[in-house]
């Protein structure tokens, strides 16, 4: 069986992991690794294959940055001659990002069953690009693999056969869990303590990268109102996203920043010394999916600087909540965050290290 695998961005390189390495315990299956190129900077790509050993892609498209349109029209021309060249069996695609729907389309369009992992998630918010990136590839895959719940129900109310549905747990998790000890290894708290950042009083981790966050001046100026006082209290730290890093000059915010002596920005960080850095945080204020999925599962208080979230899980039984990006909601959040007993959350259905053994499984037995 000849499965192609889609990586393009960031956070499908956690995804695919575990699934590259479920491939090895099966002889029948052939499996080819395809790099779309979305992300290519050493430390929003290479650093993930080498630290969660995924594989060398056996192809680059190397398509890079332009314009939605562009970009994913850029991925499709590049993609096709691939497909007709492995003829795959199955092409399969994990997320949300824009190298999910393009490569899902090609295969689609060529005849090949597309598998879709991290299936059903909905915000209801269609001004995220990743929305409708989720709604076009649910609606035109044959295998739909859900990390929670609510992605089956939303599905089912869609009109997905039911059949093409599976609940099978999160792969990201898959690959939290097993490399977990590891990042337990990571010095970078030292280092950050060596520097003068941190002083074993606690600290906070921040992300932010969505374009509703940081491409509009307003709102990335409230969300900075927010970081102010809460870096007055608990020092923060911030890898900075390119777009993040961008937006920042230009906004006009440097100086802003510069004058906050506890929000401490950094270059984007690996898998190994973010997850140390999350595991040991007082809390965790993001505008990304997975963190609000991996800081439930460490059980660390997360707010989500959005007013909504496609993984509401996260919300209902782990420690997230979502806040949106005002000054006000943040900070009320905040409180609530340090006040509240998160211990007493609890882990989502199948969030047990084995998504990607249920997943390769229901492959085999599915496309004979
Ligand atoms: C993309 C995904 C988003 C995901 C995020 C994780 C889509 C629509 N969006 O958003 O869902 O949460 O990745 O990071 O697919 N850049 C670099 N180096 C890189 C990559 C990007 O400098 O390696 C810069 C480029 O200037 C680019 C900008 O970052 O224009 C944004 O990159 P892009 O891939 O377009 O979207 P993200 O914001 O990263």
């Amino acid at each position: 069986m000849r499965i192609i695998n889609i990586v393009g961005a960031r956070p499908n390189f956690m995804k695919i992991a575990p699934l590259m390495a479920e491939y090895q315990k099966h002889d029948k299956i052939e499996p080819l690794l395809v790099h779309t190129g979305q992300h290519y900077d050493e430390e929003m790509s290479n650093l993930f294959f080498r630290e969660l050993e995924i594989p060398e892609p056996d192809i680059n498209l190397e398509v890079g940055s332009a314009s939605h349109a562009v970009q994913t029209a850029e991925i499709m021309r590049a993609f096709e001659p691939v497909v007709l060249d492995y003829k795959p069996d199955i092409v399969l695609v994990v997320g949300d990002v824009n190298s999910t729907i393009a490569c899902g389309l090609v295969a689609v369009k060529l005849g090949v069953k597309l598998a879709h992992v991290e299936a059903g998630l909905r915000s209801g918010d269609r001004s995220m690009p990743e929305e409708i990136n989720r709604i076009l590839t649910d609606s035109i895959s044959d295998l739909l693999f859900c990390t929670e719940q609510s992605g089956v129900d939303n599905l089912l109310k869609e009109g997905i056969a039911k059949d093409k549905i599976h609940l099978v747990g999160h792969v990201m998790i898959d690959t939290l869990l097993k490399n977990k000890a590891k990042a337990d290894k990571s010095t970078i708290i030292d280092e950050l303590k060596a520097k003068g950042w941190l002083d074993g009083d606690g600290f906070a981790v921040l992300t932010l990268h969505r374009p509703s966050n940081v491409d509009n001046p307003k709102v990335f100026a409230g969300i900075l109102d927010a970081l102010e006082v809460i870096q007055a209290d608990l020092p923060i730290i911030f890898p900075v996203h390119p777009r993040t890093r961008k937006n920042l000059a230009a906004g006009g915010f440097g100086k802003r920043v510069e004058a906050m002596p506890n929000l401490h920005l950094m270059d984007p960080i690996g898998y190994l010394d973010f997850l140390k850095l999350t595991s040991n945080a007082r809390l965790v204020l993001t505008d990304s999916g997975g963190i609000q999925e991996e800081t439930t599962i460490l059980k660390v208080p997360c707010i989500t600087l959005r007013d909504s979230t496609e993984r509401p899980v996260t919300a209902e039984l782990g420690t997230n909540q979502i806040a949106g990006a005002r000054t006000d909601g943040i900070l009320a959040a905040y409180k609530k965050a340090l006040d509240t007993r998160w211990e007493k959350s609890q882990i989502p259905p199948f969030w047990d290290g084995k998504a990607a053994g249920r997943i390769v499984s229901l492959c085999i037995a599915l496309c004979p």
